[in-house]
């Protein structure tokens, strides 16, 4: 556990005092009203950095310019995605979250494995559930709302159980989960304290194990079905490889797609202009999700550096923990001009999904996802808005995450 220890080490001594942040990254974040906003007064200073705090606690380098991180992305013989990382130091496991934190040449094999199973084409297959769990989920906002209380939230009655309810249904689990897996999910993401992180991360493990035992008796769905016939050289994963994958879809496909749809949600409901344009040009959805991924990216991942090597004029050590805000590159003007506002007319290709080989194997489906329940919420509401004297808040963690959205309408 030293290695997860929440004191700040001694600063390296190949950190330049100019380059040295003293700072922690999560607080800077959470300093203004829109955490988007207070990452981008990060683009003022040097592209890249050295934080005191860069995540949960650890030192490292901070990526602060779209153009380096997009290198960074592509440059995995330098950037290593392998070991080292929050999640398998918690669980004491000797496996690495499959295929995100596995390097190539041996994460194409598995990457090969899923990627049938998330092309635009499956996602068609899985188009109707989704709208039938998003029907399901409005029909219940409208109806407690309209039941009195004339506002919903939007966060803990749409946001979060939707891409839950998608994510069981993808993993054959039960729905009754969905309470438990909230919570787990909170405390291994959002949690302020260490030991309830452990605590979280360990209890997912031990559940994901049993599912795995019954997924080798009977898989439950196509996406097991693949998982547990999948053979690499001839020989079929083993466990850990399996419990990798199962856990990336649990990190990669929950607080995500729930942060990104909130988000969205509250950039739609304080523009009454662009939700009118929206409800018009249905044909200009697609466009306004990816300008909406791109706003609201909610993502920092991490990378460790392989070798000693001079990157961009700055020195770098090996085994150098790199931090790569996405939310900060998202907002750099100079990939995208007057970059806190929706441009639909962009040609700049948005980094909200990475790039590179870890490229988001879910994208696809997420961007389904944030569509249907944009297109369906403003179809069956008028003049979706913040009721007054309600306010919204936020915690700004390694993801983004909207707490609470209230909402009403006409
Ligand atoms: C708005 C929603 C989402 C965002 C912003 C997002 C973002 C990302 C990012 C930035 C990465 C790269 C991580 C890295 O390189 O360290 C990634 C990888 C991944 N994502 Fe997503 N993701 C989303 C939704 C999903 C969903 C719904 C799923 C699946 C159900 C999913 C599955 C994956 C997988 C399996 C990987 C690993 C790919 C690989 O290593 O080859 N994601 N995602």
């Amino acid at each position: 556990m030293s290695e997860l220890a929440s004191t700040p080490a001694p600063v390296p001594a190949h950190i330049p005092p100019e380059l040295y942040w003293d700072h922690s990254l999560a607080e800077f974040n959470n300093q203004l009203d829109d955490p988007f906003i207070a990452a981008s007064r990060l683009l003022e200073g040097p592209p890249l950095f050295w934080a005191r705090e860069a995540v949960h606690g650890r030192s490292g380098w901070v990526i602060a310019r779209h153009a380096l991180l997009q290198e960074a992305f592509m440059d995995w013989q330098h950037f290593s995605s392998e070991g080292g990382m929050d999640l398998t130091l918690m669980m004491g496991v000797d496996w690495n979250l499959n295929p995100v934190n596995i390097d190539p040449p041996k994460h194409t094999g598995y990457r090969k494995v899923l990627l049938p199973m998330f092309t635009p084409k499956s996602v068609n297959h899985m188009e109707a559930a989704v709208r039938e769990t998003c029907d399901m989920l409005i029909a219940k906002v409208a109806e407690s709302a309209e039941n009195g209380r004339g506002t919903c939230d939007f966060v803990s009655e749409f946001a979060m159980p939707f891409p839950t309810y998608i994510f069981l249904s993808l993993m054959g689990m039960p729905i009754d989960m969905a309470g438990q897996f909230f919570q787990w999910e909170q405390d291994l993401l959002h949690g302020t304290s260490m030991e309830g992180r452990v605590i979280a991360a360990r209890s997912i493990l031990a559940y994901l194990e049993g599912h795995l035992a019954q997924q080798k008796i009977a898989p439950a769905t196509p996406l097991m079905e693949a998982i547990m016939g999948a053979e690499i050289d001839g020989k079929k994963l083993n466990d850990g490889e399996v419990l990798g994958m199962f856990y990336t879809f649990y990190v990669g496909g929950l607080d995500t797609v729930y942060a990104t749809i909130s988000w969205s949600m509250r950039y739609i409901a304080t523009r009454p202009q662009f939700q009118q344009f929206l409800r018009d040009n249905p044909d200009k959805l697609n466009k306004a999700v990816d300008e909406l991924l791109r706003m609201f990216a909610v993502v920092s991942t991490q990378r460790r550096v392989t070798q000693d090597m001079t990157w961009n004029g700055v020195e770098m050590k090996k085994d150098d923990l790199v931090v790569m805000p996405i939310f900060i590159a998202c907002r750099d003007a100079d990939a995208y001009p007057n970059p806190h506002e929706a441009d639909l007319e962009r040609k700049t290709q948005m980094l909200s999904f990475a790039t590179g080989p870890h490229l988001c194997l879910g994208m696809h489906l997420a961007r389904r996802e944030i569509r249907i329940a944009i297109e369906t919420f403003l179809a069956r509401f008028a003049n979706i808005r913040i009721p007054e004297g309600h306010h919204y808040t936020y915690h700004a963690g390694p993801t983004f995450n909207v707490d609470s959205l209230p909402l009403t309408w006409d």
